[in-house]
Parts: C-alpha cells; structure tokens; sequence
C-alpha cells in the first residue's frame, strides 16, 4: 500500500454517532477524518442564507459558482470554509441539516462537491464519512464501512447532541427529523444511501460510544492486516 494514500470509507444514515466514532478511529490510526457532510451542509447554509428554497434544484444550482467550500484540518479537527469564513458551527442547526438532505438530491451539487471530496483522499490517509463514499466517491476505498444503529436510538443521541449545545428539542421532532431524513436520503435518484456490497454492516444500536469505536477500529485493522498479507 506505500506511495498510496490508504482511504477508510464510512457510510451509513443520520445520526448513527458516525461522526464521533469515525473521528475516534481516525485519531487511533493517525489518518484525518473527513466528514463530508459537512460540505452539503455548507451549500445548505449559503442558500438559506440567500433566501433560496432548497428544494428548487435551480434556485440551488444558480449559486454554486459563488461558492468555495473548503476543509482545512487544525489540531486534527475538520473546519468547513464556506468563500473564506469558517461555518463550521453555523452549520449545525437542524434547518441546515433539513436542507443538507435536500441540497444532496440536487446531481449538480453532488458533483460540484465530488472532485473537493476525491482530492482529499488522493492526498491523504483518511476516514471519510458520508452516504455514498464506499459507493461512488471512494469504490476501490481500501476499506468499507456501513455504520448503522436503530432510528429511535440514534434519535436518543442527537437529541443528546442538541440538549449538550443548549439547544432545545423535543425527542419526537428529532425522531421525526432522523426518520425523514432516513427517507430522503435512501429514496433519492442519485448516489441514494446504500450500504456497498463490499462493505461490513457495524450495528452500534447496544454499543457504548468506546464499544462502537472498538469495533471499528477492529474491523478496520483486520481488513488493513489482511491487505497486507
Ligand atoms: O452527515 P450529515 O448529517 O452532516 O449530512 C448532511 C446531509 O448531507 C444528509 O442529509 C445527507 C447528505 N450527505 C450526502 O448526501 N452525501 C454525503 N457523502 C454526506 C452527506
């Protein structure tokens, strides 16, 4: 695998803690995680804040040449610029991440992000989280993995998530959120979330946070070991 960067592809549905334990997993291998997500995230943002519906894919698409979007890495943590200014946080509320999911059925969007996405793994060892890395961004990906957990647990820990940033939600609205999301992102025409047909399903529905890190890191050096032998 020398004189190749080595591209970890984790996908799977909201809220499955895949940013949390993908970035653990990251850090124990010494790779940069990638959270891609936070691109379509980005595109959501700068259309809201234009007042553009998101779901009107030309309304959209009208505005990605003035858009650069851009991940710089400080102190091994993932900052989205949007044309300059870091977002990252801006991008974290749940209008964003409604718009994200309606941003991300847009072709033109997906392929404005698709070579910012490439790159990134051509030059780096990374853990790339998305909905379609092992499947379209990263097929030959040295490793793949669909992350997944119950919708109404996954609903318990972003709910948890928002609680902790002082934000208040009820429990049913994020499930609602979580179950909605769930079905426009695997309903979609183009790159729909799918788990690849290489990739090991980890369900982290029982796990603790350091068991579903544990069980990644597992199976990463296991299929990372075996490519070596
Ligand atoms: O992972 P997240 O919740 O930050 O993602 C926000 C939205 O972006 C989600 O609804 C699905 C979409 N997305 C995508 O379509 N492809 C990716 N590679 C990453 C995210």
């Amino acid at each position: 695998m020398s004189g190749k960067s080595i591209n970890i592809a984790i996908d799977g549905p909201a809220g499955a803690g895949k940013s949390t334990i993908a970035k653990a997993a990251a850090k124990a291998f010494g790779f940069i995680y990638v959270d891609t997500g936070a691109l379509y995230r980005a595109v959501a943002y700068y259309a809201l804040s234009r007042g553009r519906d998101v779901s009107n894919a030309e309304a959209v698409e009208s505005l990605l040449r003035d858009i650069t979007p851009e991940l710089k890495y400080m102190n091994g943590e993932q900052r989205v610029f949007l044309n300059g200014e870091d977002v990252s946080d801006k991008i974290r509320t749940p209008e964003v991440s409604m718009g994200a999911s309606a941003v991300s059925a847009i072709p033109r969007v997906r392929d404005f992000l698709f070579d910012l996405q490439k790159k990134i793994a051509a030059e780096n060892n990374v853990v790339m989280d998305g909905r379609d890395i092992g499947t379209v961004v990263l097929p030959d990906a040295d490793v793949k993995i669909f992350l997944t957990a119950s919708p109404e647990e996954r609903a318990r820990r972003r709910h948890k998530e928002l609680t902790e940033k002082g934000q208040t939600v009820a429990f049913e609205e994020v499930l609602e959120d979580v179950n909605r999301r769930d079905y426009n992102d695997i309903h979609r025409d183009i790159a729909p979330l799918k788990q690849a047909e290489d990739a090991v399903l980890c369900d982290t529905t029982d796990a603790d946070l350091q068991g579903a890190v544990d069980m990644l890191v597992n199976i990463i050096s296991g299929k990372l070991n075996a490519k070596e032998c």
